[in-house]
């Protein structure tokens, strides 16, 4: 039996009251409450419709018997991400911006996955376009079914499941949630309820039936519609395709992931014929470096296994303002404003009278503070505007007293620099002596930067 009753919820964030609020205590922002009509013990009923395995077993029988399936999804990039691959019965959600490619990787791992794995079924169902778009869409991307794959087009929970319940596909995608409603729940498509009842009924479907579903997901700021933050709680992994405006590389980060590290990163770039692997993305985020100009240095971090060359850039100019701004993109303003303070107090670098202005180029956030010796390389240069050697990367974190700290993992981060052609490394002094693969330049404080670069 159900019982309706309605009740007021935040389409920004899900807090739910019993009346209409105008500000959310919960993420403060106004004119967000939206009525819901709410049916309770909904999800229950979805086990029932599919046959469950038994509800209990052995501990150590199942840790002998069953070692974690993954399948390989085709894509290197997507299994890094994945942290080696799909995981099987594995509920994923894949955030993005409209338009940053989510329908089209979905419909690229299609095919990969038929590829990799003999005997796999799959089903793709859009809420969003016709039969006839994904089709062609299909096509254009070069996905060859094989008798395989079942397209659908679709916004009816039940209809879903019964084309499920007819399929017995292994794989089932469904794109958008946004786009689904239940007929349990009377609220519109995009609500918060809605949003819920039909991720928590897929969950249980994915662990009963014993089905991967991956469930695309808008990320808006559009206050009418539930972001994907509601239920993130529900899912195994949360996937988020970013781009910086303008470029066309794509970054698929891992944000929640049962199975795996969520600091892996995978770099795609979008061409006419869909996204490309980019296999070396140091070389794709440095090509754009043009020679000799001052306030740049490059440094290396660490996005989970894989490191990564990004350049920085400095800009130092006399402030029209009487206390001086620091301004930053991609790394903490905090940091920088610590670094500029470094700089004053032991190189005697006069920053006092000087916006400062910092960019991590390609859009990364440095969460690291192995970039730390590339930032203040970059502060000096255009400070002195004078062009730092292209040839020279600079590793190592600084601390208050001037001291130049030592890095994690910097062997990997060296042998990605000599790999992309550079031939000095500034780095700290208690490097190890066995990393041989390059010329380094020891310091152990930042007042030897400036006789190096001097
Ligand atoms: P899409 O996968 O539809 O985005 P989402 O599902 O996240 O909303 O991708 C849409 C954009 O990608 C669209 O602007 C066109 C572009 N695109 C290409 O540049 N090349 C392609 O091969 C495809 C399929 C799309
Ligand atoms: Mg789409």
């Amino acid at each position: 039996m159900s019982r309706k009753k309605s009740h007021f919820s935040c389409s920004q964030c899900g807090y739910e009251s019993a009346k209409w609020l105008g500000k959310c205590p919960s993420c403060q922002e106004w004119s967000t409450f939206v009525e819901e009509q709410e049916e309770t013990g909904l999800v229950s009923d979805v086990r029932q419709q599919f046959s469950t395995d038994a509800r209990w077993e052995d501990l150590d029988q199942a840790e002998t018997d069953r070692p974690q399936e993954r399948l390989k999804t085709g894509l290197s990039e997507l299994d890094r991400t994945l942290g080696g691959g799909l995981v099987r019965d594995s509920f994923v959600l894949l955030g993005g911006d409209p338009g940053i490619g989510k329908s089209t990787l979905l419909l690229q791992m299609v095919a990969g996955l038929l590829a990799q794995n003999p005997g796999l079924r799959i089903l793709y169902v859009s809420g969003e376009e016709s039969l006839e778009q994904i089709r062609l869409r299909a096509r254009r991307l070069g996905v060859v079914g094989g008798g395989r794959v079942y397209l659908a087009s679709e916004t009816r929970l039940e209809h879903v499941f019964d084309t499920i319940k007819e399929l017995e596909p292994h794989i089932v995608f469904m794109d958008s949630l946004q786009t689904f409603a239940t007929s349990q729940n009377t609220s519109a498509p995009g609500s918060v309820t809605q949003v819920r009842d039909i991720t928590a009924r897929l969950m249980t479907l994915a662990k009963s039936a014993h089905i991967s579903i991956w469930l695309v997901g808008h990320v808006t700021k559009d206050g009418t519609i539930a972001g994907p933050k509601t239920i993130e709680h529900m899912v195994d992994t949360v996937l988020s395709f970013e781009s910086e405006t303008g470029q066309s590389y794509r970054l698929l980060r891992s944000v929640k992931n049962r199975f795996g590290s969520t600091r892996e990163l995978g770099v795609f770039e979008m061409h006419t014929d869909g996204l490309h692997e980019v296999a070396n993305p140091s070389a794709l985020f440095l090509s754009e470096r043009t020679e000799a100009v001052s306030g740049t240095a490059v440094g290396a971090l660490l996005e989970g296994s894989r490191p990564l060359l990004v350049e920085l850039q400095a800009l130092v100019i006399r402030s029209g303002f009487s206390v001086p701004r620091r301004t930053s993109v991609g790394m903490d303003s905090t940091r920088i404003t610590l670094l500029a303070a470094i700089l004053e107090k032991h190189l005697k670098l006069a920053l006092g009278q000087e916006d400062l202005f910092f960019n991590v180029a390609g859009g990364f956030r440095l969460s690291e503070p192995a970039c730390d010796l590339a930032a203040a390389a970059a502060i000096w240069s255009s400070a002195y505007e004078r062009p730092l050697p292209p040839t020279w990367i600079f590793i190592g974190e600084l601390g208050l007293t001037g001291e130049v700290r030592r890095v994690s993992q910097i062997e990997m981060r060296i042998d990605e620099a000599k790999r992309l052609g550079f031939e000095v490394a500034i780095v700290p002094e208690n490097t190890p002596q066995s990393i041989t693969c390059m010329e380094l330049r020891r310091i152990a404080r930042i007042e030897e930067l400036q006789g190096l670069l001097r």
